[in-house]
């Protein structure tokens, strides 16, 4: 693999600058109203390596809504505080259905087809609220301690505008309890998730705070044990069978890194022993995945021939 990271801040800037004309692709989420304002032609990219460096282009500081980028802060926190039985309430196969798709979990009786569609981080979100007495907090602390940064806060507008056009997700969690496989009450395991969701953190932010998973579950900067190494596996093979929904085939074909996008606009690909990329530009495909963020990704990963594959 070329992973030299001189003239990294070149090749970034090059590439943010040959996708502008992309900008117009694609549509910002509006079925969270509190999102539908942010101005589309944010754009940025960061990337951060195990060494500690970090390299940025165009809004890489800039904080937005995190969304499903959230749902793998909360997955490890779930597998470090329950270990495998997590496993018996929640799959790890792809769901070839739509993050917030509702038919598949009735025919499989409220277990998830996985952690990172909306009824998995439910379902995560759920082993959280009961297992911890201030689950929020708890949430914000981890995510606090990972980016080493204790300013990072929850957009509360964006909270707000989550809860209030929330049924889809509501939805699902009134199944998964309807099943037996959600213990607390419903109204606390969405206040947990949309609290989640609703964290803002830049691309430099996230693409520090996730450093561990390019790095067998310890954070290189800190020296800290986040979660196991056979942990950090399971959660980068998620990613890259289920990260991207239902284009996680297409973006293993063309990129080849675990990966996960937010609706906010955010994407992060994993590149084992190297380091993690970020990036944020609002206007979303059909799949819900950032128009912008999936080329700049596919153009730094083939640049310095990251694919794990
Ligand atoms: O629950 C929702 O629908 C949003 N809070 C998160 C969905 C999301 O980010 C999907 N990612 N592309």
């Amino acid at each position: 693999m070329k992973k030299n990271i001189v003239d990294l801040q070149g090749k970034l800037n090059a590439l943010l600058h040959s996708y502008r004309d992309s900008f117009v692709e694609g549509a910002v989420a509006d079925y969270i109203p509190a999102l539908a304002s942010v101005e589309p032609d944010f754009a940025g990219i960061a990337v951060a390596t195990i060494d500690g460096k970090t390299v940025g282009a165009g809004d890489y500081q800039h904080a937005f809504s995190i969304q499903s980028i959230s749902k793998i802060f909360g997955l490890v926190m779930a597998m470090n505080r329950l270990g495998d039985s997590l496993w018996q309430r929640v799959r790890m196969e792809p769901s070839g259905q739509p993050f917030n798709s509702i038919i598949q979990l009735e025919w499989e009786k409220g277990i998830p087809r996985n952690p990172v569609i909306n009824a998995g981080a439910l379902l995560v979100a759920d082993v959280l609220t009961s297992h911890y007495s201030a689950s929020k907090l708890a949430f914000l602390g981890f995510v606090r301690k990972l980016a080493n940064n204790e300013d990072i806060r929850v957009d509360l507008d964006v909270y707000q505008s989550e809860f209030t056009h929330g049924n889809r997700n509501a939805a699902l969690a009134y199944l998964m309890k309807s099943f037996g496989n959600i213990e607390a009450e419903i109204p606390d395991v969405l206040s947990h998730y949309f609290t989640q969701c609703s964290i803002a953190m830049s691309c430099e932010q996230l693409a520090q705070s996730l450093l561990f998973l390019a790095n067998k579950g310890i954070d290189p900067l800190t020296k800290q044990v986040i979660c196991s190494p056979k942990d950090a596996h399971r959660v980068n093979a998620i990613l890259s069978t289920s990260g991207m929904y239902d284009q996680s085939g297409e973006f293993a074909f063309s990129v080849g890194l675990p990966a996960k996008s937010g609706v906010g606009g955010g994407l992060i690909a994993i590149v084992p022993n190297y380091g993690v990329i970020c990036t944020w530009s609002p206007p979303l495909n059909s799949f819900g995945n950032s128009v912008v963020g999936m080329k700049l990704v596919e153009g730094i990963a083939e640049e310095l021939g990251l694919s794990i594959y």
